[in-house]
């Protein structure tokens, strides 16, 4: 049987492809190439290139391939941009959503395994955060991706699938080979825009906001290595195969660190003075966002192992050191 990996040539979506690739496991990619790169698609992957949008499309993978779980990584995730451009956000990660739903149940595919967000809490009421904390998201992002967990929930009740949905914390980090990265265009995370410093591809660095109510005035984040959110989608699939319920669970390393002492690091590790220039805040940023990911460790089995930041941010600076432009030759 084979695995569907929607929105494989992705950033997490390459680094999962590439993980079950290495395992053994039979895998199909789909991505529209829209924000994916097809030299991220693994080699041993079958690849093709279309919409989910398209009933046709996806109709014709499962009549062609011998699909049993299907992992959903196809979705737009800048949180500005989905202020800005909210319909584009309603449209992708809802509507395209609903027509892989149709599909999967046409098919009697049982297993799903989707992206989720921390975006989906909102300002947390508690740090750590768990599955059960309130959810209530700032933004149009988190809130279609917790639309998404509703929308899955009842039609998993209705027609009888289950599902699992992985709320992801800050994901970073590449694979060790330095094969493939991050690689967004434009880029907006903290981690790859720091390293465009030693780079040479910008001058400084800007903090967002230096007078949070966190020790050092910065926000805190739960940064966690690409590979090791791999890991637990692959967890999340034999979890699903081997017959247990639907459910929700947070990925994070329970760590947080602050947006200066995430600086601090990338200056070790890349040996680069890297400047940093205080700037005014980001409009809806929390000031801490820290997962508790106990339910994953005890439920999945999931054991993060790229757990230092010194790791990451090597690991990220490996790929970017030598693909300044991602993939773009
Ligand atoms: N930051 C800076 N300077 C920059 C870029 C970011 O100071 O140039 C700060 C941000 O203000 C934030 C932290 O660095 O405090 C991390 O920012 P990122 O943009 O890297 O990540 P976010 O925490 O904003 O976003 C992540 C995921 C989203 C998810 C969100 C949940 O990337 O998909 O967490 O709130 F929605």
């Amino acid at each position: 049987m084979s695995i569907l990996v929607l929105g494989g040539a992705g950033y997490i979506g390459s680094h999962t492809a590439l993980e079950l690739v290495r395992r053994g496991e039979s895998v199909v990619i789909a991505d529209n190439l829209s924000t994916g790169h097809i030299e991220a698609v693994p080699k041993g992957a079958k690849f093709y290139e279309g919409d989910l949008h398209d009933r046709t499309f996806l109709d014709g993978i499962f009549e062609n391939e011998s699909i049993d779980a299907i992992i959903h990584f196809a979705a737009y995730s800048l949180v500005g941009e989905s202020v800005t451009n909210p319909l584009k956000y309603y449209d992708n990660n809802l509507c395209g959503t609903k027509v892989l739903l149709d599909s999967m149940v046409g098919h009697k595919i049982g297993n799903i395994v989707f992206s989720s967000t921390a975006a989906t809490y909102g300002e947390p009421e508690n740090i750590p955060i768990l599955e059960t904390d309130r959810t209530l998201p700032t933004n149009p992002y988190g809130e279609t991706k917790l639309a998404m967990e509703k929308m899955f929930y009842w039609a998993a009740k209705a027609h009888g699938f289950r599902y699992v949905s992985l709320r992801y914390f800050n994901a970073c980090g590449a694979d060790k080979s330095g094969e493939i990265g991050e690689a967004h265009s434009p880029e907006s995370h903290l981690i790859p825009l720091i390293l465009q410093v030693p780079n040479g591809q910008r001058e400084a660095i800007s903090i967002f906001g230096t007078d949070y109510d966190t020790p050092d005035g910065t926000c805190i984040r739960d940064y966690i290595h690409v590979t090791d959110l791999a890991n637990a989608h692959i967890l999340a699939v034999k979890y699903l195969r081997d017959g247990n319920k639907s459910d929700v669970f947070n990925l994070g390393n329970g760590v947080g660190y602050s947006v200066r002492e995430v600086i601090e690091v990338a200056r070790k590790v890349t040996g680069h003075p890297i400047p940093a220039v205080e700037s005014p805040r980001r409009a809806g940023d929390p000031a801490r966002l820290v997962a508790s990911s106990e339910k994953a460790r005890e439920v999945l089995g999931w054991d993060p192992t790229h757990d230092s930041l010194e790791e990451i941010i090597a690991d990220a600076w490996n790929w970017h050191k030598n693909h300044p432009n991602g993939f773009k030759k």
